[in-house]
């Protein structure tokens, strides 16, 4: 075996006959290279204060349309056109001046006309005592790249402008379900008011405007409301306890359950965490679940078992807060059509109730979710985070 292979001075010396003088394939080499190469590469005198042109490798020539002749002895300046930054070519210019690279994309302009995205990177190249002599400047066409992260982004934007569109939808929505209330009572105890006058009944007329002020009050208290919320600040926020705010939903509906003849409990786990948010936001996301349980129940005969709820249970990531209800439920295609907006099946409801839950719990920093029971009905879960400083 060891016959067969040269030893490794004989193949050194094989090796070295075989190869050209080392000058000429560098020279040859270095042409090569150049050539095929597709980033452009361009050396400047740096003893000249107007940085000519010394050297342009032909892929530069390709790269900007400019024949070698035309633009040796030239700035590279002509590269630059209207829509160049100014501020880049600034920064250039500092970087030559203090002797540091420069680096960074800058609009640069074929002879054409045709513009195109330049990754350039400019060196100084120094001689023994340091002093820049040259700099070599290499030229990479990275306009595809810049297309494709600039629609990256506009596509980035039209998502946010699109969470914008529906926290304002779901702001109009918000104040137009809510609103609704206040604004029937208003108009009913007005009417009352009108009868009252004319049968000369002072007080009576007295006790249906204090109402009519308290109720439009409220009508002014939810608007300024979705306006926080719109914009991003769940502004009274507070540390509560979820099981408290089940508990007083409920008794504000209790009245209704009664008539409905509902059964309600209110099932809290323990060491459930605080949650952290503005407590009337909360209670009318958890309200809006409790009614659209009660009216599902009341659609149904009333031999049907009536049963509603809600519990409230502490999560690895917070806690959650659900509703369930014992009526007709929901197949998959209804329960992708209920957060819909406007989307109702009642004769006198909005529609909106669920889309104003949805972006009230979001307002949070939580997520609302849907699912059908194992028997009859419906339950909705409202997660939220726990409060980090209980
Ligand atoms: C070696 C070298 C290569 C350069 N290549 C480019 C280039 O490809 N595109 C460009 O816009 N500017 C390039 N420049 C920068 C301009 O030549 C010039 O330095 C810059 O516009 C700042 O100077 P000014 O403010 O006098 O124009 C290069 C500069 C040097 C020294
Ligand atoms: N618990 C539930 N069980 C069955 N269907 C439900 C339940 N909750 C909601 N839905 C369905 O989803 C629809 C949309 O509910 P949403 O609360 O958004 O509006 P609404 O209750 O119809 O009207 P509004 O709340 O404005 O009075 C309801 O009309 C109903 O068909
Ligand atoms: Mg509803």
């Amino acid at each position: 075996m060891a016959a067969r292979k040269p030893a490794p001075a004989a193949r050194a010396a094989a090796s070295r006959k075989r190869a050209p003088p080392r000058t000429v394939l560098d020279e040859h080499l270095k042409a090569a290279a150049l050539d095929v190469a597709d980033d452009g590469i361009v050396i400047s005198d740096a003893s000249d204060p107007e940085a000519p042109i010394v050297y342009v490798s032909p892929s530069f020539e390709r790269l900007v349309g400019y024949p070698a002749a035309e633009i040796l002895g030239t700035n590279c300046r002509m590269v630059q056109g209207p829509g160049t930054d100014h501020e880049t070519v600034r920064q250039i210019a500092i970087a030559l001046q203090q002797g540091k690279v420069f680096q960074g994309e800058i609009l640069n302009y074929r002879k054409d006309g045709t513009p195109f995205w330049n990754f350039l990177r400019i060196a100084p190249i120094r001689d023994a005592s340091g002093k820049v002599t040259h700099h070599v400047g290499t030229q990479t066409d990275v306009t595809e790249l810049h297309l494709a992260r600039e629609r990256e982004q506009e596509l980035e934007s039209t998502l946010a402008h699109a969470s914008r569109v529906r926290t304002v939808a779901a702001l109009g929505a918000s104040i137009a379900h809510e609103v609704n209330q206040p604004l029937a009572a208003i108009v009913s105890n007005a009417e009352a008011a009108l009868r009252f006058l004319e049968a000369g009944d002072a007080a009576e007329v007295r006790e249906a405007l204090l109402e009519i002020a308290g109720d439009a009050r409220r009508a002014g208290e939810i608007v300024l409301r979705a306006h926080r919320l719109v914009r991003k600040q769940p502004a009274q926020a507070e540390a509560m306890d979820p099981a408290q705010v089940a508990a007083e939903v409920l008794a504000f509906t209790r009245t209704r359950l009664r008539h409905a003849g509902i059964k309600a409990s209110v099932d809290a786990g323990k060491a459930v965490p605080r949650v952290l948010g503005d407590p009337i936001q909360l209670h009318q996301a958890l309200l809006n679940l409790v009614v659209n349980a009660i009216e599902a129940m009341e659609s149904q005969p009333a031999d049907l078992e009536r049963s509603l709820r809600v519990t409230v249970a502490a999560v690895a990531d917070g806690v959650v807060l659900r509703v369930a209800d014992t009526g007709p439920g929901a197949d998959d295609e209804s329960i992708s059509r209920m957060f819909q907006t406007f989307h109702t099946t009642k004769a006198r409801g909005t529609g909106l109730g669920l889309l104003v839950t949805r972006s009230l719990v979001e307002a949070h920093d939580g997520r609302l979710e849907v699912a059908r029971n194992r028997g009859r009905g419906l339950t909705f879960t409202i997660h939220l985070p726990g409060d980090r400083n209980p």
